[in-house]
């Protein structure tokens, strides 16, 4: 019956019903993901794989079109002709450390803390897979970076790594966008999909649409088995551990650590990138270990707005960094291009607003310079962020600078003000009002 109801339904949709009469619960989707795990305890399904990982590391990820029953001495799987099916298991590949607070007050401090750990990891053991992916993306016709939210972020990074280091151009798009995009797909181009969850709706709908023009799909995500990763042709784990809170932050430098490694292996010069992170790992640890940051974020947690500027790799900085911090402390943070200041930008500033300005040693320094002086002559209170200090920051955060993986350092200084700035505002930093950690719908 159960089938039979849900052959008539349309859409998009996650069903689970419970039916008392028979002892049974019944799941089964279309599009939205569902993922099913058990152990000595009970049966257990969530929309993401994370929220499974205390119960056990082995999940199921039901496809679309299959019902899976639960009653009390097990679980059966049916496909669409109610043919019972077997169940194939994943294993999610975390540690154990990874799994649960530990020490930490809540996800997103932990998940910050992480960092470098997971940094280390990537350029100690991923050498192989990005060399592989990297060849992929030589020999396609077209690249094009899609992702959301952080993600996206990250592909807008990517844009600048590849023109940067590899001399390459790569396009990035927004996946609620890319379906207007894509009449000019080829068979031979690729798509790099970035998605944290690997369940974003958007990103699984773009796809499906560049799939029916044949492009290849390569993923790059944190969940093994994700309805992206299963999609993908080829496939890269970000390896980061599970990711609970709902801001995107060590997914976010992973991804970021895994594009300019393959910008850098495009060029050949994968070790020249892996010394670079190295560095940036380095600055992290003394970014988490600032107490200036917390003192900043007193001072600056009564305002309502708050501006980012930065240009070339620095400019998705900006972006992302302005996205964590309103999505955790709910003040209106913008992320601008410094050369776009003149062009709007600067009519808002008003004595006493605070302007973050992004200023590394590398061909942006001058001109991201002159832009710090155009806001403080307006009366903004300046934060720089680089390696060279100036009497124009009202505030000064030191970043030694890490070549092109000084904006990985840089993005954590912006994942702990916004972190501050939540607490100082008495808001829960995993669970932002309105938000959701994987957007299943759309
Ligand atoms: C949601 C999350 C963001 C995340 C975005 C994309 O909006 O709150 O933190 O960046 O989805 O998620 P994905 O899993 O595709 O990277």
């Amino acid at each position: 019956i159960l089938n039979d109801v849900f052959k008539m339904l349309t859409g998009l949709n996650a069903i689970i019903v419970f039916l008392p009469r028979f002892n049974i619960i019944a799941a089964v989707k279309n599009g939205s993901p569902l993922v099913f795990t058990k152990n000595k305890q009970g049966f257990f399904i969530a929309s993401d794989a994370s929220a499974l990982v205390p119960y056990s590391k082995k999940v199921f990820f039901i496809k679309d079109g299959q019902t899976l029953v639960i009653n009390p001495q097990g679980e059966d799987l049916y496909n669409l002709n109610n043919k019972k099916i077997k169940l194939k298991f994943t294993l999610l590949q975390y540690d154990q450390e990874d799994i649960g607070l530990k020490n930490y007050p809540n996800y997103m401090i932990k998940e910050i803390s992480e960092q470098p750990k997971i940094l280390t990891n990537l350029v100690n053991h991923e050498k192989n897979n990005i060399i592989k992916v990297a060849k992929i993306i030589k020999k396609a016709y077209g690249t094009y970076l899609i992702g959301c939210g952080s993600s996206y972020y990250a592909c807008l990074s990517g844009t600048y790594l590849f023109s940067k280091i590899a001399k390459r151009h790569i396009n990035a798009s927004i996946c609620s966008e890319f379906s207007y995009l894509i009449d000019f797909l080829k068979k031979e181009s690729l798509i790099l999909t970035l998605s944290q969850s690997g369940e974003t709706i958007d990103i699984i709908s773009s796809v499906r649409k560049a799939k029916t023009k044949q492009a290849q799909i390569l993923s790059v995500t944190n969940v093994l088995g994700s309805t992206l990763y299963r999609m993908a042709d080829y496939k890269l784990l970000l390896n980061a551990g599970p990711e609970k809170c709902v801001l995107a932050t060590k997914s976010f430098t992973a991804q970021i650590a895994i594009l300019t490694l393959l910008a850098y292996s495009l060029n050949g010069g994968y070790d020249h990138g892996v010394k670079e992170i190295k560095r940036a790992i380095k600055e992290i640890k003394k970014i988490i270990g600032n107490q200036n940051l917390k003192k900043l974020a007193k001072k600056i947690s009564h305002k309502r707005h708050i501006y980012i500027l930065g240009r070339g790799t620095s400019y998705p900085i900006a972006l992302e960094s302005a996205l964590k911090i309103k999505e955790v402390s709910y003040i209106h943070a913008e992320g601008f291009a410094g050369g776009e200041l003149k062009h709007g930008v600067i009519a808002l500033i008003e004595k006493g607003t605070p302007v973050i300005i992004y200023n590394p040693s590398d061909e942006t320094y001058a001109d991201t310079l002159s832009s710090a002086y155009e806001v403080k002559a307006r009366g903004a209170y300046v934060i720089g962020i680089s390696d060279q200090p100036n009497q124009v920051y009202n505030e000064f955060i030191r970043v030694d600078n890490c070549g092109e993986a000084t904006i990985i350092a840089n993005t954590v200084i912006a994942q702990l003000l916004g972190y501050y700035l939540a607490l100082e505002k008495g808001y829960d930093p995993d669970k932002p009002r309105n938000l959701a950690k994987s957007v299943t719908v759309k």
